[in-house]
């Protein structure tokens, strides 16, 4: 488990961790242990340079039953103590897997509803994980990084207990994801090196998959989307041949490959997001997700939620049986966009005028979404309206299989 933090000043960077509660009968420990971590310099200034240090350190050998509590410092310093549960990524045990989930979340007034929610959320330790799919603060780099750092300590009673496992969206474009890189330390893998620009893990019955989907907007990208596609074949064929374990796989990102027309702008003769970028992005990823048998695809940028049924190539595609709520066998991935956390501006998307055929629900309420995977038959999603303060859709994939797609 990794905890990073910024200082102004530079400083020895070190976390004390114990286990506090554990299932097993084992006797507790209650000694704390030591982690040093290392510091960097990050210049987090849009128009004139502003310096901080970002501290990163890792508490290692943990006890996937056990909840651990921490504290980060310099030795001398320390924050206050946060809490989180020791079941990390890897740790063999595929039972119930649940995580939140959202994108678009900034700083400003529309994100209320969801921070106040989130806080009433997260006090039931329900969760493994949160997720955000992009698009952080509206803008990281803003006010001389100010935007940014407001961002991270708006977030740091959820994020500083729970991991907060991140993709990057548009808005994080400028230097190059410079605030994105530099703030998130996600899990590296040999071909993203230190970038967590994409990365995979495998917890309880799922293989998850984090994707830049920003990467393909951008022909100044085109060496980090070929390096992605040629990670992203060689995770699929690993996670295939590790099916019997982890049934489900899960593509996340930040950019919907399926939305319906959504009347963003009103006045913008097509809809960027849907009729262009969306089919885009299915010319790369679709098919290396279909003849995989991906089963879910997670996404957020637009602002609103749509859940969509199982589609390939633009079709519905039928399940062994299909209900409103319930898709028992699919045989395509199924698509949910869950872009509605709290935006920049009062752009909350008016539910589209004109669905398409494969649009099952569709919501523009402010909220996340709570994603549980149970077991190796049964996943679960639903859409909280933290606006409305009850869910407003939900759905069960279920299977009895491991793959819609022949396995090899
Ligand atoms: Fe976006």
């Amino acid at each position: 488990m990794r905890a990073s933090w910024i200082t102004w000043l530079p400083m020895n960077t070190e976390v004390e961790y114990r286990a506090f509660e554990c299932s097993s009968n084992q006797t507790l420990s209650t000694s704390w242990k030591s982690a040093k971590g290392y510091s960097r310099q990050i210049n987090v200034g849009r128009f004139t340079d502003r310096y901080s240090m970002i501290h990163t350190a890792v508490m290692t050998h943990l006890q996937s039953d056990c909840k651990y509590e921490y504290h980060v410092g310099s030795g001398l310093f320390w924050s206050e103590t946060f809490k989180f549960n020791g079941r990390t990524p890897e740790d063999g045990n595929t039972t119930l897997a649940s995580f939140i989930v959202y994108g678009d979340l900034g700083t400003g007034p529309y994100a209320e509803y969801t921070r106040v929610a989130l806080k009433d959320e997260l006090k039931n330790n329900e969760y493994l994980a949160m997720i955000h799919l992009g698009d952080f603060a509206y803008d990281m780099e803003d006010r001389e990084g100010r935007v940014g750092d407001l961002f991270m300590n708006n977030i740091e009673p959820y994020a500083a207990n729970y991991p907060y496992m991140t993709t990057t969206g548009n808005h994080e474009k400028f230097k190059n994801l410079t605030h994105y890189k530099d703030r998130f330390i996600m899990p590296w893998n040999e071909a993203s090196k230190n970038s967590s620009y994409f990365y995979s893990l495998n917890i309880g019955p799922l293989h998850m998959i984090f994707l830049n989907t920003y990467a393909y907007f951008k022909e100044k990208f085109i060496n980090e989307v070929l390096t992605q596609t040629n990670w992203l074949i060689e995770d699929l064929k690993e996670a295939n041949k590790n099916r019997s374990l982890r049934p489900w796989i899960v593509i996340l990102g930040h950019h919907p490959l399926y939305c319906s027309v959504d009347w963003r702008i009103p006045t913008y003769p097509e809809n960027v997001d849907c009729q262009i970028d969306a089919p885009m992005l299915q010319s790369h990823l679709e098919d290396l997700a279909y003849t995989n048998g991906v089963d879910l695809f997670l996404t957020a940028h637009v602002h609103n939620y749509e859940r969509d049924a199982a589609i390939y190539k633009n079709e519905t595609i039928p399940s062994e049986l299909d209900t409103q709520n319930m898709h028992y066998n699919p045989n395509a991935p199924i698509y949910i966009v869950t872009g509605n956390a709290g935006n920049r501006r009062a752009r909350n998307d008016p539910t589209s005028k004109t669905p398409q055929f494969w649009a099952r629900y569709l919501s523009d309420d402010y909220g996340y979404g709570r994603f549980k995977a149970y077991n190796e038959t049964h996943i679960y999603y639903e859409q909280y309206s933290a606006q409305n303060k009850k869910t407003v859709d939900s759905v069960w994939i279920i299977k009895n299989r491991l793959s819609y797609a022949p396995l090899d």
